[in-house]
């Protein structure tokens, strides 16, 4: 019975295509589905891609995989997962593996990583990036867990992922949360690299009045540079669509309003826990919310707009190009702070230049730019920040006299670009030499008494500002 190299159980597309990709890889897969009819629909459908080991129960599932024995869960994350980690680890035995697929929020997945341990089962959350598509033909998985897990597990996940210049998408990003946690960050710049593309749309076609077949235009072209990415191209895509029920461009017949799943919300979260401003993050995430406040929109529909007209000429094309790849840059930069500051406070020791590289192919936040910033790890593995990296800081310098105009163009014409703004702001503040804390801090010790220190002596400081205003060490 003990055949299977691996197991899916939980088959809707992901894990149905997932299970598919390792079918089509020689390996022989075990395939579990709660309705087993799915279980049935796959086989029926796809059983001549490869070598498939259906079940119509969880014992028979566990029973039909090679030891050790390794199960992936591709359940919808939350309560559903843990019911079902129960159920397999029943019937398991020391040193096999769980594998959760799921977008689980990476504090579950120590927790269940940590409580299997104790079981001596391995626990692997493992981020997997790239939609269906993805999951058929090669995603980007960045998995948690052991190391020990990963040498048995490794092979089967980079034989399966996508591949870029012979690399697998794939690797061992770090002990329990790590890998959940990494897609969560990924997602988190998937929201972001969503709203610069999305406010470029709107600033363009505002000040220029383009329509979105001659935007679409835009981002075509956009896409042979420096911009290249799979965002950029689908959203040539969408924007070139026209609705076949009315004729009108399909972006115009769309409901206005961003939905989220919620790994953008976390990711924000988990950034305001660790003190990471992740602030491009942060506004894609808030932008969304805004747009799906209807009332509150039609409540200030009538608020008072700028006079002025649309000023801008043809230029503003390349200008909001420049803003686009900088804001960007930014908001990679704040999300690999991020991870960096996890791996310290988690003890993961994340590699960012294997992240950056993992994330060239396969997953949706794929782009050329992703090989520069595995080429600024790589020459620095200790990069403070990626806006320090030569090439980075070139691009900035290059970029920055078109992103301030963008900002003000936008701004001046009453088009709202948070993105773009704060990732100015954001980069403005990280240049300066002194910043307005110092006067945070002067306020906090004057209603508060929450001193402050100096920059010319050591000590911490507070001034007695009701009394006779001298200043003593706190
Ligand atoms: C991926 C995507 C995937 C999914 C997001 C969408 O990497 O393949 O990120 O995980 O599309 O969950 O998230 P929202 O519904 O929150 O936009």
């Amino acid at each position: 019975m003990r055949t299977a190299d691996i197991g899916v159980t939980g088959l809707a597309t992901m894990g149905r295509n997932l299970a598919r990709n390792f079918a089509r890889h020689g390996h022989t897969v075990a395939v579990h589905n709660r309705t087993e009819s799915r279980t049935k629909q796959l086989v029926e459908e796809h059983g001549h891609e490869g070598a498939f080991v259906p079940s119509s129960s969880i014992e028979e599932f566990v029973s039909s995989l090679r030891r050790p024995r390794k199960a992936i869960i591709m359940v919808k994350a939350g309560p559903a997962t843990d019911a079902v980690i129960e159920e397999l680890a029943a019937c398991m035995e020391p040193g096999d593996m769980i594998i959760d697929g799921g977008n689980a929020h990476f504090l579950d997945t120590r927790r269940r990583e940590a409580a299997l341990r104790e079981r001596g089962l391995h626990f692997v959350g493992t981020g997997i990036s790239g939609g269906e598509e993805g999951a058929l033909h090669g995603p980007s998985i960045m998995p948690g867990g052991a190391a020990e897990a990963y040498e048995t597990l490794g092979p089967l996940l980079e034989d399966i992922a996508a591949k870029v210049d012979g690399t697998p998408c794939c690797v061992h990003v770090g002990p329990d949360g790590a890998g959940h946690f990494v897609k969560m960050v990924h997602n988190g710049i998937e929201y972001a690299d969503m709203q610069l593309i999305a406010e470029s749309y709107d600033l363009l076609r505002q000040a220029l009045g383009l329509s979105p077949g001659e935007l679409a235009e835009v981002f075509r072209e956009w896409n042979r540079g420096e911009l290249e990415s799979y965002l950029i191209e689908i959203t040539a895509e969408v924007l070139g669509h026209t609705d076949p029920a009315t004729g009108r461009p399909f972006v115009d017949v769309v409901v206005d309003q961003a939905e989220q799943k919620g790994t953008g919300r976390w990711t924000v979260q988990s950034a305001l826990e660790l003190g990471v401003p992740v602030t491009g993050i942060a506004e894609a995430v808030f932008a969304r919310s805004l747009s799906g406040h209807p009332g509150q929109r039609a409540a200030a529909r009538s608020l008072a707009g700028p006079a002025a007209a649309a000023a801008a000429g043809a230029e503003l094309v390349e200008d909001v190009r420049r803003a686009l790849y900088a804001s960007k840059i930014v908001a990679y930069a704040q999300g690999f702070d991020q991870i960096t500051a996890a791996g310290e406070e988690y003890g993961w020791n994340v590699d960012r230049g294997a992240m950056a590289t993992i994330w060239r192919g396969g997953c949706i936040i794929r782009a050329r730019f992703l090989d520069r910033i595995r080429t600024a790890y790589e020459a620095d593995p200790a990069l403070p920040t990626l806006l320090a990296d030569p090439t980075f800081a070139a691009a900035l310098a290059d970029a920055q006299e078109s992103w301030r105009r963008v900002v003000a163009t936008a701004a001046t014409i009453g088009v709202p670009t948070p993105g773009f703004s704060s990732a100015l702001a954001y980069y403005d503040a990280l240049r300066r030499d002194r910043l307005p804390a110092a006067l945070i801090q002067g306020l906090r010790d004057f209603f508060g008494a929450h001193t402050y220190q100096r920059v010319d002596r050591e000590g911490v400081f507070h001034t007695d500002w009701s009394g006779d205003r001298r200043e003593r060490p706190a």
